[in-house]
This record gives structure tokens, sequence and C-alpha cells, in this order.
């Protein structure tokens, strides 16, 4: 099915986590625009204002005032959200008192001893289910600048490091593997506590203080990748997606479609809070196959099951590699592509680090497993509307978490 017509997709999710987490670390009133309004962020609302932040909504925007954290009187729920319970681990690590965190029944299955590693070298002390999955709890206080090698590329322990930086005595420098997204470091300057920046090497040094300022949100390059990708690989479509955050962290899905043949082009680049932001142009056409390794894969790392997509209209053998973190995700994202394609007729070959795709896919209609993840139940529906099937998902509700208008908005360029 073509698609045409224009979208503005809904706030940065990686942006709003941070704008709550900034507004609460920094002296004075941060107001926030055009924040996500999903579950994952009201997780980390929740729970800045659990540690003592003053939260307020006035029509569409979000007032926070903060700069006295405390240790919160109850369990901290992140729900569904890795961000928030990475992100809060460092800064907790730098809160005097106990904080115990939890989440749902993914969260606590997810990885966190990424995070206790070192901000146990910091300082702080943990006590963790099986020494390393939530629920934990957190001892803060007094932490101390680190030079730390990440072993993953991970823009989530980088920021938990920087952030716990922030109180910490000293230079905090974080190495990554490969650049992963960089909110955090654009934030920290924004706030006026910019870190040094030498390849892939930032250092913070602390302690440091953050000044209150307004932010308005920009759209969410990951949402706007459903219909990118749905127009980008469907000949006669042609869609325009407003104010997405073009940040270059996080277009890799856009350079991979260009290199598949995609017609693509970005207008009125503006900058907002530190940003870069446009509109994107994108018209369909017959993608080739190409391969998805290395360097680009924490620019695209949430664009691939919407990739695998792509990959499954295009011409050719698509090759993903290098992506196992994908495996830690909501879910098991190679594993639940794989299997949901497989019950459509499919033949994908599943890998270690990613899988292969012999293109263009045949497929009957069917019913899939979302595992309640929001990005494999949006991107069976795109899968499902661009191949004119019928796909039963499992579980609609979860695009809650970072995409409420998903379907509706879908339905509007039909
Ligand atoms: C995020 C970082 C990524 C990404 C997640 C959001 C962030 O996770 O997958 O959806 O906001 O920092 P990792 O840092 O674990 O790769």
């Amino acid at each position: 099915m073509i698609i045409k017509g224009e979208i503005t997709p809904p706030g940065d999710k990686s942006i709003s986590h941070r704008a709550f987490m900034f507004g609460a670390l920094a002296q004075g009133t941060t107001i926030i625009r055009d924040v996500l309004e999903s579950a994952d962020v009201h997780s980390t609302k929740d729970a800045v204002q659990s540690l003592g932040a003053k939260v307020r909504k006035d029509g569409n925007t979000w007032v926070v005032t903060g700069g006295s954290l405390k240790e919160p009187q109850k369990v901290i729920d992140a729900g569904n959200s890795g961000t928030t319970a990475r992100l809060l681990s460092g800064i907790c690590a730098g809160i005097d008192g106990v904080t115990t965190l939890s989440g749902d029944s993914s969260l606590v299955s997810r990885p966190m001893g990424r995070v206790i590693k070192p901000l146990e070298k910091m300082g702080a002390r943990f006590l963790a289910r099986s020494g390393r999955y939530l629920p934990l709890a957190i001892q803060g206080g007094s932490l101390e600048g680190i030079s730390y090698t990440m072993e993953v590329a991970s823009a989530q322990v980088k920021s938990a490091l920087l952030l716990a930086g922030l109180c910490a005595q000293g230079t905090t420098t974080v190495n990554e593997p490969t650049k992963s997204r960089d909110h955090t470091e654009r934030m920290l300057a924004y706030f006026g506590a910019p870190p040094v920046i030498d390849g892939n090497t930032i250092s913070m040094s602390g302690p440091a203080k953050l000044e209150a300022r307004d932010i308005s949100v920009p759209g969410d390059p990951s949402s706007a990748a459903f219909p990118a990708i749905w127009a980008a690989a469907t000949p006669g479509s042609s869609v325009l997606i407003r104010n997405v955050c073009i940040n270059p962290t996080r277009t890799g899905f856009m350079s991979v479609l260009e290199r598949m043949g995609a017609h693509i082009s970005i207008e009125n680049i503006q900058e907002n809070a530190g940003e870069p932001v446009g509109d994107i142009v994108i018209s369909g056409e017959i993608l080739q196959a190409t391969i998805i390794e290395g360097d680009e894969i924490p620019k695209l790392i949430d664009e691939i099951p919407i990739l695998v997509v792509a990959a499954c209209m295009a011409e050719g053998t698509t090759i993903i590699r290098d992506a196992a973190e994908l495996r830690v995700k909501e879910t098991d994202r190679i594993a639940a592509m794989v299997k949901g394609l497989s019950r459509l007729g499919a033949a994908v070959q599943e890998q270690d680090d990613g899988m292969v795709i012999q293109g263009p896919v045949r497929l009957h209609p069917g019913s899939i497993e979302t595992f309640s993840d929001h990005r494999i139940a949006m991107s069976f529906h795109i899968l499902a509307k661009a191949f004119d099937i019928d796909v039963a998902l499992d579980d609609t509700a979860c695009v809650g978490i970072s995409y409420p208008n998903f379907f509706a908005s879908m339905e509007s360029l039909t």
C-alpha cells in the first residue's frame, strides 16, 4: 500500500528522559515543551519526583524545579524503561542515602552489571538481584572520578557515568568503543557544564552545577523511521516528516536507506537546544539489499526491526551483523523478528549477532508475537500494511511505550 502526506512524529524519547533528569538536577526552573507523553518518559518523570524534584504540567508544558535531590521514600519503578533505570543509577550514585529501583518483567531481565561495575569503581555501593539485575539498591554518596573503557557502545552506560561524574570529585573519563548517541553530552553543554570530547573519549570535571534551561523536544527519528521506511520502500509513496531530530548519532537508518537507493532530502535545518532538527522528505523506490554492520550499528540500533522490513521489500540479500546488543533490548529483537517473519512465511536466517534476509520475501497473512515490545509491534504493523496482508499482533497497547498515537498517525498517511 502506498502512503502520501505529512506527519509530525512525537517528541524524542531519549531527549525527553534527559530533559526531566537534567531539570531535576539543575538549579532553578526548567521548562520542557513537546515532551513525548509516553509510558517510558512518565516513568522518568515520576522517578525524579520521588527524588524530590518539583514537577508540574502547565498546558502542554512541563515545569521542573530541581537542584536538591534526596533519598526517595519508596521504591522507584522504572517500568519498561532501560534509559530510566540506567541513567537514574548514575544520578542516584551521587545522592546521599539509599535508592531502590525496580521495573516490569522485561526490564528486570535486562543487564544492569554494565552500569553497576563502573559506578562501584566511582564509590557507590550496589545490592542487586543475582549481582546484576533489578531490583537493586544503590547506596550513593561521595564519588570519585574514574577513567573507564566501556565494553559495549551504550549511550545509557556512558550517560550514567557522565551524570555520576557531575557529582564526583575530579575528572570522569569515558571511552566508548564506537560513538553512541550523544544527547547527554549536548545537554550537559546546553545546561552549562560542557564535557570535553576527544573522538570517542568524553571527560567531565566534577563537581559541576547545571543551570535550568528551556527545552523544546524535537521529533523522534526512531518514530519517524516507521513512516520513512514504509514510504522509502514503496514506489509511488511520498511523505514529509516534520521537525525531526537529525543528530548524526541517530540518523544511521537514513544513510542505510540512501545506500539502498531511497530518495531522501532534509529541509529547513535548524538548531534547537543543542540538537539539529529538520524536515525529512522521502519518496518511494524499489530498494536494493545492503550490509549493515560495524560502527553504523549504534547509530541505528533501535531502527533495526523496521530496517528488517525494508530488507524484506528490497531486492537481494541483506546482512545485518555486529548487532548482538539487540538481544538485550525490551525483548530479544533478533529472535522476535526472525520468529515473526518465519510465521508469515519468510525464510530469514538467524545469526548470533544479526540476521540474513533474502528479499523480496513472499508472505502470507498470520499472527505474530510482539513480546510486548513496542518496536516489534510497530515494525510488523508496517510490514503488514506495506505488503497488504493481515497480520494480527498479540499486543497493540505496547506502542504506548514510545509512540502512543502510532496507529492513527500511520492511518492518516494511507
Ligand atoms: C538510549 C540508548 C540506547 C537505545 C535506547 C535509548 C538512550 O540503548 O537503544 O532505546 O536514550 O540513551 P543503549 O545505550 O543500551 O544501546
